[in-house]
Parts: C-alpha cells; sequence; structure tokens
C-alpha cells in the first residue's frame, strides 16, 4: 500500500466581488487563506480508492494527533452567564439588508456532509460547489461520513481539511457567507479520533458532581474546534421517563434539578466565553421538549403528558440551559399531546421564546419538517410543512439534512406573499448574529494549533476520573468487594474484554464501533477493563466469555461452574450492544435468558462468591440475579477511558462514590416509575434513586436547620456531618430531598431533590456539608398552572434512600 502525503494551498477569497453582500463590512474583513495542513491521503486497497464496505480504519486515514501532555486555554469569569442577544449587531443588521431572497433562504438550510462526499470518503468539490453556489447553504453538519457510517472517524487534521475547505468554496462562492458547521459532540468530541471521549452522560449524572460535566464539554468543544468545527449538539436536558427507552444513557437521568445542574456545567464547558475565546462551541440544549418520555419506550413514540406536569418536571432543566446561555436550541422529533413539535407555536413560540425568553438560534432536529409530509401526515407537501414551519413555530434553521426544498419553497413562499420576508430576516438575523458571536467573519478557518492538543493526557485523565466517580456501588454483603490480588477470581461476560461495550454508541460512530472492525477502531486511544485489570494489579486476569454481548451461550459457556468452583470470586460483567435511537428498541427489560441461566447455576452448585458489573445503556431487570449476588455494581457506560477506573474500584484503589442517577426497576410495570412518585404509591425498585455507597463506613450526625419555619424570601440554611470510619480517602456526595408531609389537593412527592454536594473525606476525619433551602423551591405548578406554595410540615431528608440517612422537620408558610 502506498501512502502520499498532499500538502495544499488554496488562495483567499477575493474580496474584490461587486455583488451587493459583499459591500457589508463583515464580508470585508480580511480572514488569510486555508490554513495548510499536513494530511495523508487516503490509502488505496490493491489500486483501488473506492474502498470496500469493510476495510481497516487506519488504511482510510493512518494520522493521529500528536497528543501533547499538557497545554492551556484561556480561562474567563464562570460567574457569568454569557449567551445569545436580542438584539442584532449593527454590522449583522447591515449584512441581512444586503442579502437576496435567495440568500436569506439558503442561510435557513443546513445539510449533511455525506452529500459532498465521494465513494473515496473524499470530499466532491464539484458537489459542494453547486450547494455553496447555487443554492448558497448556510450550514453543514456532522462527520465526513458515507457508507452507512462506516468512515465517521476522522483525525483532527483530515476533519479540519473538510471544513477548511468547504469553508474556502463558502467564501469564494454564492452570498460568501462562512458555513456554520454542527456535529453530535455528546461526551467529548466523539467523531474525532483521537479526541478524549468522557463517560456517557448517564453516567456523568451518576458522579454527582457537575465538573465532570463541565469538563467533558471543555475538552470537547476544544477538540470539536480543532477539527474546525463550531457547533455541538448537546447538551442533552430531558428528564428520563421511561427505562425502556433507548436514549436513557445520553441524559442526565431522571430528576429535574440534576439534570439541570449538570446540563448548565455542560454549557459553561462547550461555550464559556465564546463571544471571544475561539476554543470554544455553540451548546445547542435538546430535545425542546418531552422526547424523553415516549408512552410505549420505543424511540419517538407520542409523549402525552399534561402541561403543568410538563412546566414541573420537563421544563426546570431547559429553563436552567437558557439562563444559563446556551447559544442554540434544538426542537425534539414527532409530537407532544398530539401536536407536531416543529409546527407547534405553543411550544416553540409561547413557551420557549415568550416564557422561558430564548433568544438564540432554534434548529429542527433530522429531517423534521420533510418529516411532516413524508412520515407524519401532518402536512400536504413539502411547501405546506415549510409553511406551517415558517408560519407557527419560531425555527430558524432546518436541519433539512438531504436535500434544499426548504430554501426552495422559503423562496416560493414569500414569492407568493404566504410568508413574510419579516418572519425569514428573523431567522437570518438569528444566524447571521451566532456566526459573528462565534467569530466566524474574522476567523473562519480552524486554529492550527488546537489539533496538537487532542488526546492529551491531560484530558484522558480528566476522562478517567469522571469514570472513577461514576461507579456505583449497589449491594457489598460480606465486603465481597474489593478484591484483592492475592485472590483467584474468574471474570465471565464479553464487556470485560471490549472497549466499544463500555464506551456504548455516540461513540467513534452513531451505533458504537462494528462486528468487524471490533476495538481496534478505538487503535489505542482507550483501555478494556481487562486491560485496566491487568494495569492495576500486574497480573493476567483469569476470563471466560460464556456468552455474547446480546447474553446469549458463546465460547466457553459451559467451562464456567468449573472455573467458578475452584476461584475465589467470579465476577459476571452483564451487558447490551450499544445502540441509540430506533436501532436499540427493546421490548423487554429482561436479559437473554442464557446469561440468568448461567448466573443460576454458578450461584446453585458453588459457594463461590458472584459479583455482577453491570455494563449498559439502561436498567435491565436482574431478578433473582440480585439476591444470588454478595456484589453489585452499576458500571454503565463509563466510556472507553473507563478499563483502569473499573479495576480501580474492584481492586480497591479507589473507594466508589456514585450515585444512582435514576430509579432502577426490578420489573418492566416499573419502567416508567421516578422517585418523586406521589408519597402514598408504591416505591419498590431494585434500586432507588440516589442510592450508593463507599467502601467506608461513612456516618451522618447533627443535622441542623438555621430556622424551623421557612417563609418565602427568606432561605434558611441547612447542615450535617458526615464521619468516615473507614480506611480509605472518601468522596461523599449529600443529597438533600425535601418531603412535604401533607399539601392540600395535590399528593405531594415522596421525595425531590433540591440540593447535592460532594466532599473528599480523609480516613477518621469528618466534614460538614452546608445547604439553602428556599420557600420557592418547595412551590408546586397546579393544573392551572400557577406556581403555588401549600403550607405545613416539610420533612428535609440527607441521602433517602441509603441507610445511613438522617431527616429534619421544618415548617413551610405560606407568606
Ligand atoms: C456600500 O456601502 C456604502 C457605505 O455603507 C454605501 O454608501 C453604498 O451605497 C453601498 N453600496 C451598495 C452597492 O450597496
Ligand atoms: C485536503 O483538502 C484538499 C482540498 O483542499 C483535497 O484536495 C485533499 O484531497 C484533501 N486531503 C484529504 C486527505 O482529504
Ligand atoms: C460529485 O458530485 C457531482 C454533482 O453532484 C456528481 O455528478 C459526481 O458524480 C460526484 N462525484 C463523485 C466521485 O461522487
Ligand atoms: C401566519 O398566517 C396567518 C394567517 O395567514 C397570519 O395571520 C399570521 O400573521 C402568520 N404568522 C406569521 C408569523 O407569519
Ligand atoms: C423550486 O420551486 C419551483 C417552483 O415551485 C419549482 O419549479 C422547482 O422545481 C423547485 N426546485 C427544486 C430543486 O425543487
Ligand atoms: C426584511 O428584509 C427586507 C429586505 O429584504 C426589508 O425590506 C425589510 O424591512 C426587512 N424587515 C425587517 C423587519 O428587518
Ligand atoms: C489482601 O490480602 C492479604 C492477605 O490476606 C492481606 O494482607 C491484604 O491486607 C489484603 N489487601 C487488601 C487491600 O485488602
Ligand atoms: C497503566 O496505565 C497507565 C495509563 O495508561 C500507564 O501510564 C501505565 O504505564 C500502565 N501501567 C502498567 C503497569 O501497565
Ligand atoms: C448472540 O448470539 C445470538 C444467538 O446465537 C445471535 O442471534 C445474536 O445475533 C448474537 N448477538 C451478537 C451481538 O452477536
Ligand atoms: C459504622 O461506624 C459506626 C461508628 O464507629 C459504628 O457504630 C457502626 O456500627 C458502623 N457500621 C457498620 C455497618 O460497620
Ligand atoms: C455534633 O455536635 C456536638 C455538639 O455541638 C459536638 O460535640 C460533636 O462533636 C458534633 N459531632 C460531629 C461529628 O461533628
Ligand atoms: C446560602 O446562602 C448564603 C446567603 O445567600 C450564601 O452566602 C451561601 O453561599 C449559600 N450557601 C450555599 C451552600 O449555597
Amino acid at each position: 500500500m502506498k501512502c502520499s502525503t498532499l500538502f495544499y494551498y488554496l488562495a483567499a477569497a477575493s474580496s474584490a466581488s461587486l455583488t451587493l453582500a459583499a459591500n457589508s463590512t463583515l464580508l470585508n474583513i480580511d480572514v488569510g487563506s486555508q490554513p495548510v495542513i499536513d494530511v495523508v491521503d487516503v490509502r488505496k486497497q490493491n489500486g483501488v480508492v473506492c474502498l470496500p464496505n469493510f476495510f481497516p480504519l487506519q488504511d482510510y486515514d493512518p494520522m493521529r494527533p500528536a497528543s501533547v501532555p499538557t497545554y492551556s486555554l484561556p480561562q474567563y469569569d464562570e460567574s457569568v452567564d454569557i449567551g445569545p442577544s436580542a438584539t442584532l449587531d449593527a454590522d449583522v443588521q447591515a449584512l441581512l439588508d444586503s442579502l437576496t431572497l435567495e440568500e436569506k433562504a439558503g442561510q435557513l438550510v443546513q445539510l449533511e456532509i455525506g452529500q459532498f462526499l465521494g465513494c473515496d470518503g473524499l470530499i466532491n468539490i464539484t458537489a459542494a460547489e453547486i450547494m455553496i453556489d447555487k443554492w448558497k447553504i448556510g450550514s453543514v453538519l456532522e462527520a465526513p461520513q458515507n457508507q452507512g457510517g462506516r468512515w465517521d472517524i476522522n483525525s483532527p487534521q483530515r476533519f479540519a481539511n473538510f471544513t477548511n475547505t468547504m469553508q474556502s468554496i463558502a467564501l469564494r462562492m454564492g452570498s460568501k457567507i462562512p458555513l456554520i458547521w454542527g456535529v453530535d459532540t455528546i461526551r467529548g468530541a466523539n467523531y474525532i479520533k483521537g479526541a478524549t471521549i468522557f463517560p456517557a452522560p448517564v453516567n456523568t449524572a451518576a458522579t454527582f458532581n457537575p465538573v465532570n460535566a463541565y469538563n467533558a464539554g471543555r475538552v470537547g468543544a476544544k477538540d470539536t474546534r480543532a477539527a474546525g468545527v463550531h457547533w455541538a449538539f448537546s447538551p442533552l436536558a430531558g428528564i428520563n421517563r421511561n427505562k425502556l427507552w433507548s436514549r436513557n444513557f445520553e441524559n442526565f437521568g431522571e430528576d429535574p434539578y440534576l439534570v439541570g445542574e449538570m446540563v448548565y456545567h455542560d454549557i459553561k464547558g462547550l461555550q464559556g466565553d465564546y463571544k471571544n475565546d475561539r476554543s470554544r462551541v455553540a451548546a445547542c440544549v435538546k430535545h425542546f421538549i418531552a422526547y424523553t418520555a415516549p408512552t410505549n419506550g420505543k424511540d419517538r413514540d407520542h409523549p402525552n403528558i399534561p402541561w403543568n406536569v410538563l412546566m414541573e418536571y420537563f421544563v426546570p432543566p431547559f429553563k436552567r440551559a437558557i439562563d444559563g446561555g446556551s447559544a442554540t436550541v434544538m426542537e425534539d422529533y414527532g409530537l407532544l399531546n398530539g401536536q407536531n413539535t416543529v409546527l407547534s407555536e405553543k411550544i416553540l413560540v409561547d413557551l420557549l421564546r415568550n416564557e422561558l425568553g430564548f433568544k438564540g438560534m432554534l434548529v429542527t432536529d433530522w429531517g423534521e419538517v420533510n418529516s411532516q409530509w413524508n412520515q407524519y401526515h401532518s402536512a400536504f407537501d413539502v411547501e405546506d410543512s415549510v409553511y406551517q414551519t415558517l408560519n407557527k413555530s419560531s425555527i430558524d434553521m432546518s436541519m433539512t439534512a438531504d436535500d434544499i426544498l426548504y430554501a426552495n419553497s422559503t423562496m416560493n413562499l414569500v414569492n407568493a406573499g404566504k410568508i413574510s420576508i419579516d418572519r425569514v430576516n428573523e431567522s437570518v438575523g438569528r444566524i447571521l448574529q451566532l456566526k459573528k458571536d462565534l467569530g466566524l467573519f474574522s476567523q473562519p478557518y480552524s486554529d492550527t494549533s488546537l489539533i496538537d492538543t487532542v488526546g492529551s493526557k491531560q484530558d484522558v485523565d480528566l476522562a478517567r476520573n469522571s469514570a472513577l466517580e461514576s461507579l456505583v456501588l449497589l449491594k457489598n454483603d460480606k465486603q465481597v468487594l474489593p478484591l484483592n490480588t492475592t485472590e483467584n477470581v474468574l471474570f465471565v461476560g464479553p464487556a470485560f474484554n471490549s472497549i466499544n461495550y463500555i464506551a456504548g454508541a455516540w461513540a467513534i460512530h452513531w451505533q458504537g464501533t462494528n462486528a468487524y472492525e471490533g476495538d481496534t477502531v478505538y487503535d489505542g486511544y482507550g483501555e478494556s477493563v481487562m486491560a485496566g485489570v491487568s494495569n492495576v494489579t500486574g497480573l493476567t486476569p483469569t476470563y471466560i466469555q460464556a456468552y455474547n454481548i446480546s447474553g446469549y451461550r458463546a465460547d466457553g459457556y459451559d467451562d464456567v461452574v468449573k472455573a467458578a468452583r475452584g476461584a475465589d470470586k467470579v465476577v459476571f460483567f452483564l451487558g447490551e450492544k450499544p445502540s441509540a435511537e430506533g436501532l436499540g428498541n427493546i421490548d423487554t427489560l429482561r436479559m437473554a435468558q442464557d446469561q440468568y441461566d448461567l448466573v443460576e447455576s454458578v450461584y446453585k452448585n458453588t459457594e463461590t462468591p458472584i459479583v455482577l458489573a453491570l455494563v449498559q445503556n439502561r436498567p435491565f431487570s436482574l431478578g433473582k440475579l440480585s439476591s444470588y449476588a454478595s456484589g453489585i455494581i452499576n458500571v454503565g457506560l463509563p466510556g472507553p477511558y473507563g478499563g483502569i477506573p473499573v479495576a480501580e474500584v474492584l481492586y480497591g484503589q479507589y473507594s466508589p462514590s456514585g450515585r444512582m442517577p435514576y430509579t432502577y426497576p426490578k420489573m418492566d410495570y416499573q419502567a416508567s416509575t421516578q422517585y418523586y412518585t406521589p408519597i402514598w404509591n408504591e416505591y419498590d425498585p431494585e434500586f432507588a434513586f440516589g442510592q450508593g455507597m463507599g467502601y467506608n463506613n461513612i456516618t451522618y450526625s447533627n443535622i441542623t436547620v438555621s430556622n424551623t419555619d421557612l417563609v418565602s424570601g427568606s432561605p434558611i440554611s441547612v447542615s450535617i456531618t458526615a464521619t468516615n470510619n473507614g480506611v480509605w480517602e472518601q468522596s461523599e456526595p449529600v443529597l438533600m430531598f425535601t418531603t412535604q408531609i401533607t399539601r392540600r389537593g395535590y399528593s405531594p412527592e415522596l421525595y425531590r431533590l433540591r440540593a447535592f454536594d460532594k466532599q473528599k473525606i480523609a480516613p477518621g476525619a469528618s466534614v460538614t456539608y452546608n445547604f439553602n433551602l428556599t420557600a420557592e423551591e418547595m412551590s408546586f405548578i397546579n393544573v392551572d398552572l400557577q406556581r403555588v406554595i401549600s403550607e405545613g410540615p416539610v420533612m428535609i431528608t440527607m441521602n433517602a434512600f441509603n441507610q445511613n440517612s438522617k431527616s429534619i422537620t421544618i415548617n413551610l408558610h405560606e407568606s
């Protein structure tokens, strides 16, 4: 095979254009020329450029980032919330005024990069020039990919070559307005080779430490920008309401307050001072709203949510994101309460713009405008879809993805007088202002100096630390954990020996790696738990696969009982194939029977203690396995750098500090059970929200309140002291819940999380945690959609659902 190195150079856009638009000052900034990036060309296989579907990724893109061990980036005043402004800058307004209708319509359209790729995975300049020159498109999304997502992992060098080349075309053709490029950077820049991939958001939530959300956002922004991409479709601010749903792991759990805190800090990390700092991206909080509550648990099944319930539980995390300055919002697929979201004035104007005060740019999810006529039966044809979208909603940009019909229809509708030009101006203005805020008019090309920072050890350490903090110890009878290197431990299950299975979906590819390429595609950027155990113990672990990732018997199934008899302990890694969206739909929370049967035969035929390590997208029901096991750890999806952290917890180098960010059901009927169920209702899950412990015995004492009467405008402070009676240092989260004992007319919830804090406690030491509680936090939305307070006693509980919980009661007053 032959490699050739291409050095290339493209002249800067000519500044002497005579068109109207080019008169704008924003388009007359000297932006220099496209940076020269030394890109290794795609390798040919047997002299053929158009590679087959399956080929080693390294043949496609053999480059790696230099990954300098450390680097430093601009800091800013984190206490300031920086977000979109309601008005356009004068130069943005001037540019808007100078645009033709055609140029405006083009700005509203976002196309996926697959439209501009040849079968060789290289950019098709002709196709790009047509879309930019003729249709004047304003935006592009995703990583260079085709062949069903096979190639969507590119070195930052190669990715930047793509984005800069597209940008150079945009600067010299069509409206000459730079493109804004968006990508699904969900937890680190998961589509850029070598970029540090953090744990899945559900694991970040389990850390109960928002710094981890910040770090994932910060590193993800920097690596995304290194590739010349300016916009991350992240974070997800949904509260999970159905445990069957395939996308639970992408959100931060089931609690509105926890989700809000994580989302806020993720946005701070992604965006920071994004109007000045070119190592940041625009965040895009999504999916607005109620995607997370599919009625039957399948992806995109319709949610029905009473409006007061929506306002009480679903809206607060989005409000926190918008107040925190999220530059953009993405609307949700499908419908809510029977009405299609992308066509909804109530959701996208009344709620989002008027009530929540969102001033930034609103984008659709993939293909949603076309889906109205070709899937949902809510519009007669494409023009009707576009008409309803523009007339009813406040959508600014259509992630049309595969065609330019949105632009064409917009022009037709304005020309026919059905849509006013003012409505189009409003959206184009927001798009242009965002482009200016992100520095695209003055610095349209990528900053090549960021490339060397991708995959820095500094970043990997942060990802490993987040993974470490995210592991939740749920059961530890007779201190079966931690393991000791002197013990003979048998490890069973493919998730023990795979990077892909601990990483999950939205890593490397949309659905994780495929069977053909396996972990080779990680190319050293991560480690399996098996490698982690070797690293931590210096020993070669004893391992039998026994079942495949779907839980069906595989190599060594019949050897496990015998091997378990000879072992001191057996650790089963129970897993699930990485998946997302419709491809992750399931019918039941039960795992495949072979897995249950195998654990049961070890339990019934040996005396060997059993430990379960749960590596999964969502909570599969354990049935009798939870009683057979002496130890249970919820591993979740700690990311490709989760191998060493899992080993460190298993072997006692770190005392676990995660807590469940959702209710873990026992059976399918509990799939839609949250801990904030009515106080009298059954709450009998396998594991409760907030449950978790470390290896230390932590005792709590001295719960105090500054005042036993809580009135509006006068917060009280609550404190509690935790003492570490163990031998490990303990990172200890304290979760403060409230329960209103009686709430007239509206049964109170069992508990509501109001605050949390995580601190380190040295062995033998005590630490006092302080919280504030306001009467306003105790208010709720009634069916008339008013926020009200109902007076009466309120119980404050620290660490509800854990054995060391402590409570104190105060009185809430209406005024
Ligand atoms: C270009 O801008 C200048 C100054 O704003 C203005 O006087 C002139 O009319 C503009 N030219 C065109 C072609 O719009
Ligand atoms: C880099 O971009 C240039 C165009 O700017 C293109 O000709 C070349 O094929 C690209 N190289 C790779 C490896 O993608
Ligand atoms: C590039 O795009 C043009 C225009 O869409 C198309 O005609 C041509 O076949 C494409 N070339 C490749 C190699 O895909
Ligand atoms: C939507 O259409 C109605 C009926 O033609 C019209 O009164 C209204 O102004 C339009 N709204 C927008 C935002 O275009
Ligand atoms: C754009 O709309 C016009 C008017 O309806 C139509 O004739 C034309 O075919 C459309 N173009 C595309 C690419 O759909
Ligand atoms: C929208 O743009 C048109 C020119 O394209 C202009 O006549 C009109 O005043 C603009 N409306 C607003 C509200 O800016
Ligand atoms: C491991 O076991 C050995 C021998 O029983 C014991 O001395 C040592 O303290 C144990 N280590 C841990 C971390 O428990
Ligand atoms: C363990 O992994 C770390 C991080 O990758 C590495 O620096 C160290 O050399 C490894 N140690 C062993 C014994 O493999
Ligand atoms: C696991 O094995 C079953 C039964 O042989 C098979 O149907 C399934 O496709 C396998 N799953 C995977 C992910 O290989
Ligand atoms: C935890 O420590 C306290 C204080 O030393 C002790 O009273 C209690 O029995 C211990 N609990 C457990 C489960 O060891
Ligand atoms: C609890 O408060 C009492 C009285 O103020 C004090 O003597 C004791 O040391 C405190 N305990 C802890 C663990 O802080
Ligand atoms: C509680 O409120 C006081 C007064 O506003 C503030 O100084 C303190 O930082 C708050 N404490 C916490 C833990 O938020």
